[in-house]
């Protein structure tokens, strides 16, 4: 029996609706397998923690997280109640940045049975490399004046090191795809780190001469990906850049409540975290409105890198029958609430199992 301890946050608003959908997805995948056992710990650590404690997380929360095989969170943030810059550097930022999840990963592609807002767009399949420790979210800058000289500072921060890693990591991605990255560039503004950036890109693509290597400027980029995504293969981009382009991924694929995430600590060294690219949606919280389906396939990033694809492909062709039958929630357009979307895709994966 293969046994995985999961930290589970499911943090606040849709989080807590979408998680516990994703893990009934889950547990059906390992009685379809047999030979696989999920343990569950569970962490309240959300907004509401925050207004009873005083912190998003206890002061060993990281440490405790660390003794987990890979951790599965919702969403974090209810800026009615907590500001974001709060709840979200003292939860989820801190996490990817603690466990050294420096590569976030996040597919976008036209699902079976699915319309993408796109006129008649052609089948696309791409997927955002982030870097995700650094970049324009540094914790360098703040304030430096007040009142009517109000001024602040952020200084984006970028270093050989972590960019050449997001960088390689793309280009043997791509390696096992269709061997085309883009990177996501801006270095014909005034913006000094981007020559930086395209001059990595270049040193490390060298290193890869069967793929085709080009940068992009981001302001294009999002142009072309409404345009024409099918052009795409890998995307590399920096924290910000990936952060916009992968919303903007989610939305041609027909809503953002679909769109998938793995923050990797690709060295295996500290848990990786799992959580999809949509947030915790206050808008339609506790309506029973939201789509499961991002953070299912999120599961299903989940088992790709704990070495168990062919579950994941499961899983998402599990997610295509259910989309393919008309069974859509209301961010897409249909009218089934989060059960009736996590009910039909376990009984499809149960069919699919068998
Ligand atoms: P959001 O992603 O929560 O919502 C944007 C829009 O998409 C809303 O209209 C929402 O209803 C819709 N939506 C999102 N997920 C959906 C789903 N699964 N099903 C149906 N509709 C869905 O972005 P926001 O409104 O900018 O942010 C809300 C809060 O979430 C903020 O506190 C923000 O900082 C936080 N946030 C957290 C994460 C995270 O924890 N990973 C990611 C993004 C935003
Ligand atoms: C995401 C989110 C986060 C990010 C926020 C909530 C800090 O938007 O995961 O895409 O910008 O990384
Ligand atoms: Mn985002």
């Amino acid at each position: 029996m293969n046994t995985y301890d999961i930290a589970v946050i499911p943090g606040d608003g849709i989080g807590k609706e979408v998680v516990p959908a994703a893990l009934r997805c889950l547990e059906a995948v390992a009685d379809i397998h047999g030979g696989l056992k999920w343990n569950w710990t569970f962490f309240p650590w959300n907004c509401e923690y925050y207004l009873q404690h005083g912190e998003m997380m206890p002061e060993d929360g990281i440490a405790t997280l660390k003794q987990f095989d890979q951790i599965f969170l919702g969403a974090v943030g209810m800026p009615e109640l907590v500001p974001d810059h709060i709840s979200l550097w003292g939860l989820l930022v801190r996490i990817r940045r603690e466990c050294e999840q420096s590569i976030n990963v996040r597919p976008a592609k036209l699902l079976r049975g699915l319309e993408s807002p796109l006129r008649n767009p052609e089948p696309f399949d791409f997927v955002v490399v982030r870097e995700n420790s650094e970049g324009e979210y540094s914790q360098a800058g703040g304030a430096i004046h007040s009142d009517e000289d109000e001024l602040v500072v952020q200084n984006a921060i970028f270093t050989r090191r972590q960019t050449a890693k997001a960088m390689k990591y793309a280009f043997e991605l791509a390696a096992e795809r269709r061997h085309s990255v883009v990177s996501a560039t801006k270095s014909n503004g005034i913006v000094h780190s981007m020559p930086f950036w395209d001059r990595v890109f270049g040193e490390v693509g060298a290193a890869y001469p069967d793929a085709a290597a080009r940068s992009v400027h981001i302001d294009a980029l999002c142009a072309y990906l409404v345009m024409r995504p099918q052009q795409f293969d890998v995307i590399v981009a920096s924290n910000l850049f990936g952060d916009i382009l992968t919303d903007l991924g989610g939305a041609i694929m027909g809503s953002i409540g679909i769109a998938p995430a793995a923050n990797l600590n690709v060295e295996r060294k500290y848990p990786s975290m799992f959580e999809p690219v949509h947030g915790s949606a206050p808008d339609i919280a506790g309506k029973g409105l939201a789509n499961p389906i991002g953070q299912i396939w999120t599961a299903k990033q989940m088992l790709d890198f704990i070495g168990l694809p062919e579950l994941g492909e499961l899983v998402l062709g599990a997610i295509e029958d259910s989309l393919a039958a008309g069974v859509k929630t209301r961010d897409l357009g249909g009218s089934a609430t989060t059960e009736e979307a996590v009910s039909d895709i376990l009984a499809r994966l149960y069919r699919r199992g068998k």
